[in-house]
């Protein structure tokens, strides 16, 4: 594996050991010098060519922690602004001699095309309305932290599921964990190919909210509207929105997720992010070990997850190669 564009491409085993890596990451992160060598000599670039907070300064903190060089390509202030394509950008940055990029592109298709033009790792941080496999992991991830296990649970993805690439890479990702995924939207913000998801659909929230474990939101991707899809945000908020009443009639011990930026007031009301069923706060501490675990285990020096010398051990404990 060198690259990884979509989370389809993963197989359980995969997962698995992903998953395996991120645990013992988050126990490096959760000491007072949150830092391992496991990546040290290894560059790093991140290439966001859309907007991003949360998603590239995870990443930028995961390869640090890793011990990694990491370089911000500034898209804005670069030469991309002087008419560059991306794959001269990626050319240039590959003269350079890095190890991974990790791209973010308003264009589905992307991330795949730079593959095709470097040697080096490709991460999809984000494409278009495709894909965003890491936001996927890290779900998953907090899921099995919070419940023991994926499978089985019931997930209500809730609103504008046809400009996601989070609901893409979720629902490939919690269906073959064994979730049983319902997709919640009107029918104007469902994608014209959701016949072939392995999901059920409903256009009212109120019918799922208290039979499912999970009700995970997504923000009106406005950026990606080519018109008017719903009459009104408040129109919106009254069938779709995660009021302070609604959360009362969710299923006992369900939780609320929401992958960020939330628009507070829309999907989402701003007490009801707070409350203590809310994982979002776990949603992100989870995506810096869970993109150390995806940087170790694409880079790691040739040595599977969890095989392999001690010095390439991920958690940093002691190196024993020479006695
Ligand atoms: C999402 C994205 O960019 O796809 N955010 C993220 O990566 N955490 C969702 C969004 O922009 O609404």
């Amino acid at each position: 594996m060198t690259s990884l564009l979509t989370a389809e491409q993963l197989s359980l085993g995969e997962v698995e050991d992903l998953f395996g890596l991120a645990d013992s990451f988050l126990e490096v992160s959760s000491r007072r010098m949150p830092k391992v060598p496991a990546l040290r000599g290894k560059t790093v670039v991140s290439l966001f060519f859309e907007d991003s907070t949360r998603t590239r300064l995870s990443f930028e903190t995961a390869a640090k922690r890793l011990s990694a060089d990491v370089m911000t390509f500034p898209v804005a202030a670069s030469s991309v602004n002087k008419g560059e394509s991306v794959r001269d950008t990626i050319e240039t940055i590959e003269a350079m001699g890095i190890d991974a990029i990790v791209v973010r592109h308003r264009y589905a298709g992307v991330p795949h095309q730079i593959a095709g033009w470097t040697s080096a790792s490709v991460i999809n941080a984000g494409d278009g309305a495709h894909e965003h496999p890491t936001q996927a992991l890290l779900d998953a991830f907090t899921l099995r932290q919070h419940f023991g296990s994926v499978e089985g649970l019931r997930v209500a993805i809730v609103g504008d599921i046809r400009h996601s690439r989070v609901a893409r890479s979720n629902v490939a990702l919690l269906a073959s964990l064994g979730a049983e995924v319902t997709l919640v939207a009107p029918g104007t913000l469902l994608p014209p190919t959701v016949a072939g998801w392995p999901t059920t659909t409903t256009s009212e929230l109120d019918e799922v909210l208290g039979s499912v474990d999970v009700v995970y939101l997504l923000r009106m991707q406005t950026e990606r509207m080519r018109e008017h899809l719903v009459p009104s945000l408040r129109e919106y908020r009254a069938r779709y929105g995660l009021t302070a009443e609604r959360a009362t009639r969710m299923k006992s011990g369900a939780v609320i997720m929401h992958p960020g930026p939330m628009n507070r007031g829309v999907e989402i009301a701003g007490e009801v992010a707070e409350l203590p069923n809310a994982l979002v706060v776990d949603q992100v501490r989870n995506g810096v070990a869970v993109r150390m675990a995806v940087l170790f285990w694409l880079l790691g020096s040739g040595v599977g997850p969890h095989d392999g010398p001690v010095e390439s051990d991920p958690s940093g404990a002691e190196r024993t190669v020479d006695g």
